[in-house]
């Protein structure tokens, strides 16, 4: 296990926005962060990824606090995709994953064949090495969430945090995106407020609720109706089958 945070909590403007928060990442595979909007899921993944200082307890890569980490080694360690960039900038898509490598090269060292080949797996992974010399202002919103993916994955992080990557998607683009990310060989931890793809995509699940994590493990094992109705407020009913949880909401 490299991250994980122990009691952390953050408030801001005297309000609590996480409390008490202790998280271990599981060992592979993708945790979703599930919660209502201003749960604080956002704010969990800053301070996990170390953007943000907690107010209370610590966040820890590899047993060390990440206070006392230098961002370029912070980053070459995890990698963050916040929720969609509206950067309008002059380069390519190819050029917006080269961005990715930074944290991995020496100031003014030259480009070499690690970096070449970190930006082409990259970009095969994410399914756009045919959209690399395309401008990226020219991109469409799934193609630019895939494009920053594949710019966190240049980075060669062993964990990739992100927010909320589907919204502004259509369906078809967020269930292809939902996919990749079991496939993209790093852990992934990934906000989400659709609890349906939550289960069918994430092999375990993070609740929060007002700024707490209430509840962690398998999707069939945290996501029962009470839980749903206390979270959400809403009336729902959960199947197990074979294949998979199905949620319905009332
Ligand atoms: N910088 C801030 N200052 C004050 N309140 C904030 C700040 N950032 C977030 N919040 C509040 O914290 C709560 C949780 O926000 P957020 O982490 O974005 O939730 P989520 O991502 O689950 O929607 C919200 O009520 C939000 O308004
Ligand atoms: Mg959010």
């Amino acid at each position: 296990m490299t991250l994980s945070a122990e009691n952390v909590s953050w408030t801001a403007g005297g309000a609590p926005i996480v409390r008490d928060v202790t998280l271990a990442l599981p060992e592979k595979g993708v945790l979703g962060l599930v919660g209502p909007n201003g749960s604080g899921k956002s704010s969990l993944l800053r301070l996990l990824a170390g953007l943000r200082r907690g107010t209370g307890g610590a966040v820890y890569v590899d047993g060390q606090p990440i206070t006392r980490i230098r961002r370029a080694e912070i980053a070459r360690r995890l990698a963050v995709v916040e929720q969609q960039a509206t950067t309008e900038v002059a380069l390519s898509a190819r050029e917006v994953v080269a961005l990715g490598r930074a944290p991995q090269r020496a100031a003014w060292s030259a480009w070499t064949e690690r970096d070449e080949a970190a930006v082409a797996s990259a970009l095969e992974r994410t399914g756009m090495m045919h959209r690399a010399a395309q401008q990226w202002s020219t991109l469409s919103g799934g193609e630019r969430q895939r494009i920053q993916i594949a710019r966190a994955l240049a980075q060669e992080p062993r964990e990739l945090l992100l927010d909320e990557p589907t919204n502004h998607l259509d369906i078809r683009h967020q269930l292809d995106l939902m996919r990749l990310l079991p496939r993209l060989g790093t852990r992934v931890v990934v906000a989400l407020h659709d609890l349906n793809q939550a289960a069918a995509f994430c092999s375990e699940i993070a609740v929060m609720h007002e700024g707490r994590l209430i509840a962690q493990g398998a999707p069939a094992q945290v996501l029962n109706a009470s839980l749903i109705g206390e979270v959400f407020a809403v009336d729902a009913s959960v199947t197990c089958g074979p294949t998979g949880t199905r949620i319905s909401f009332f």
